[in-house]
């Protein structure tokens, strides 16, 4: 056996996760519903479905349709509510080695502050995942995450009301994803994850209807991974804090490139449904990826893009 053990564990601000590896919020359930197939103790943190104060039904069906290479979905943030959360499903998840990140979603400046404020002080969860990019919702959501004043006053109001690490989770629906991320930033946001998903839809040419109930929904998977990457990247050289990179990554190889290009964590979101052990072979991939290479802390991978002139570069 290979002696060489790689230190795969990277730091959100305060959050020091055992390795980069995360779910994404909305794809993973609350993490329970994983748990026979996927051991979660291994992974870097689990991101639990987006919270509301009230449950939510989210939309009509049909909310989800498959596209060429991804899919695209209209859930509405249905949710069991952070009352149901905290009573009936936190008591089973504080038992992980794992952290515990909390999505919260909120119709207006004020819900958010209320839903920070009743995780505060809360055992089992590690920091809270602020959402102002859903696609999917009629108020608030992604009206939010694309205005850079209204980004800096939801993300202040959660960092004000709470004594957690808060994570910005941003949408790529905007022109420039700089200005948001330096808004956040600003606003005292201690990391960022991006991307949310890209608004799209898919219309049934027999009925000439969309497909979704909703018309509309989140383009998630490959398709948007090239687009991710861009803004992560973007981002990454924006704000001083670190970034978390989402969208499209299947396997480690996928990882690898935004950590490249300066994420310093990502999340593993549609690939859950293609193959539940998606996290964990991404885990496993990227730790032969260290062990190969003898690179003995993955955190020397973070943000090493090389972009002189090609003849530059050298290899
Ligand atoms: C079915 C589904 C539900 C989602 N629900 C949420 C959610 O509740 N909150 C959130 O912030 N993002 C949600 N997302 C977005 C994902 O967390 C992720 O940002 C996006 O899917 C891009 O990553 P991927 O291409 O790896 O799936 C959801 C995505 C999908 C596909």
């Amino acid at each position: 056996m290979d002696p060489f053990k790689p230190d795969l564990s990277v730091k959100l601000g305060p959050l020091v996760l055992k390795n980069p590896v995360m779910t994404a919020s909305g794809t993973f359930g609350y993490g329970k519903e994983y748990q026979p197939l996927v051991d979660l103790d291994r992974l870097g943190a689990v991101v639990v479905k987006g919270l509301s104060l009230e449950p939510r039904a989210g939309n009509p069906p049909p909310r989800i349709v498959e596209t060429p290479c991804g899919m695209l979905n209209a859930i509405g943030l249905a949710n069991m509510g952070i009352e149901a959360f905290l009573k009936d499903m936190l008591p089973r998840l504080r038992g992980l080695d794992t952290h515990v990140v909390t999505n919260i979603y909120g119709h207006h400046v004020e819900e958010y502050g209320e839903l920070a404020s009743a995780l505060k002080g809360v055992e089992g969860v590690s920091a809270l995942e602020v959402n102002v990019s859903c696609p999917n919702v009629e108020e608030g959501g992604m009206a939010f995450g694309v205005d850079p004043e209204m980004t800096a006053r939801v993300t202040g109001k959660v960092v004000e009301s709470t004594d957690k690490p808060v994570i910005v989770k941003l949408s790529p629906n905007v022109t420039d994803i700089r200005e948001i991320a330096r808004a956040a930033e600003g606003a005292g946001a201690h990391a960022l994850s991006l991307i949310n998903t890209l608004t799209g839809m898919a219309i049934d040419i027999e009925s000439r209807t969309p497909v979704l109930a909703n018309v509309s929904g989140g383009l998630s998977g490959p398709a948007i991974r090239p687009v991710a990457l861009y803004m992560v990247y973007q981002a990454a050289k924006a704000v001083k804090i670190p970034v978390i990179g989402i969208g499209g990554i299947m396997d480690y190889r996928d990882a690898l490139q935004f950590l490249i290009a300066g994420a310093s964590a990502i999340q593993v979101g549609t690939a859950n449904f293609v193959d539940p052990l998606a996290t964990v072979h991404i885990l496993e991939g990227l730790t032969a990826y260290c062990v190969e290479r003898r690179v003995e802390s993955i955190k020397e991978l973070i943000g090493t893009l090389r972009t002189g002139k090609r003849s530059e570069r050298g290899r």
